[in-house]
This record gives structure tokens, sequence and C-alpha cells, in this order.
């Protein structure tokens, strides 16, 4: 048995085989894992006694749930009006820069994931952007590189 199987049936007698554990199955498995790849939901099925069907259709459903593999650190940077016109683009090239890869992509060594969002209700500091759950606002060209240079330091 491999270390996902592992988890996975960890998981699934935690929260019960029945059908409707199916949700919090996947939310822990998601928050262990960072994403949910077709491996992990077909052994999540075996383990629950239901379709393979069954549970990718509730893993989109609820589009919250990650079915790409994410980086450690996840970025998001706000693309509204406020971002958008303080200079959100320049910002985004700077990351793209920084980290060597292109909007929506994650770093090899799945240290980081680039992706845009909506207003984060920080546009009196705008340009805003979250790594995490953390925010970095009044954000330029320079900013960006020694908070990625600092990430990267992170272990
Ligand atoms: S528009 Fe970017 S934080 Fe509100």
């Amino acid at each position: 048995m491999d270390a996902l199987q592992e988890k996975i049936k960890e998981v699934v007698a935690h929260h019960g085989r029945e059908r409707h554990n199916l949700l919090p199955v996947l939310q822990e498995v998601v928050e262990q894992e960072r994403y949910l790849s077709d491996y992990a939901m077909t052994l999540i099925a075996e383990e629950m006694g239901i379709s393979a069907a069954d549970v990718y259709g509730t893993a989109t459903f609820y589009s919250f749930m990650d079915t790409v593999p994410r980086g450690k650190y996840l970025i998001r940077v706000c693309k509204t009006i406020t971002c958008y016109m303080k200079g959100k683009n320049q910002i985004l090239m700077a990351l793209e820069e920084a980290l060597k890869i292109k909007l929506g992509e994650t770093t090899p060594d799945k240290k980081f994931t680039l992706m845009e969002t909506n207003c984060l209700g920080w546009c009196h500091k705008a340009p805003a952007m979250l790594i995490n759950d953390d925010v970095h606002t009044e954000l330029t060209v320079e900013k960006v590189h020694s908070i990625i240079k600092e990430y990267k330091e992170r272990p």
C-alpha cells in the first residue's frame, strides 16, 4: 500500500464510509495533499465503495476544490479595477519574471502558483496580492522582487 492509499484509508475511516461523508473526505484530502489527483479520487471511490464518476462529479461541482497541482505558496494577484488602474499588470509581469512562470502556472519545484483573483478589499492600498493567507499591499516591482526573494528562502 502506498502513502496516499494509507492516508485516504485513514481519512475515510475518520469520517465514515457513508456517501454523505464524501465532501468532508474530499476537503480533508485537498487540505493535506493541496490538490485532488485522479489517482486520489479513484482511491477515495474504492475506499468508500462508490463510483469514481461520483467522486469526480462532486469534486468538480464544488469548484473550490483544486483538481490541478498547486504550489506551496499560492499567489493571487487582484485583477479588479482599482488594482488594475494602479498597475497590476506590471506587478503580474514582475511576478512572472521573478518566478519564471506564466499566470496560471506552478514552478517546477512546486513552491509557487501564480493566479489572479477578484477584489481583496484592499483597494485603498492597491495594487494588492495574497500569498496564501497573507496580504501584500501597495506593491511595486521592487517590492514584488523582495517579497518573492524572501519566500524563496523559506523552507
Ligand atoms: S481592486 Fe484590488 S483590492 Fe480591491
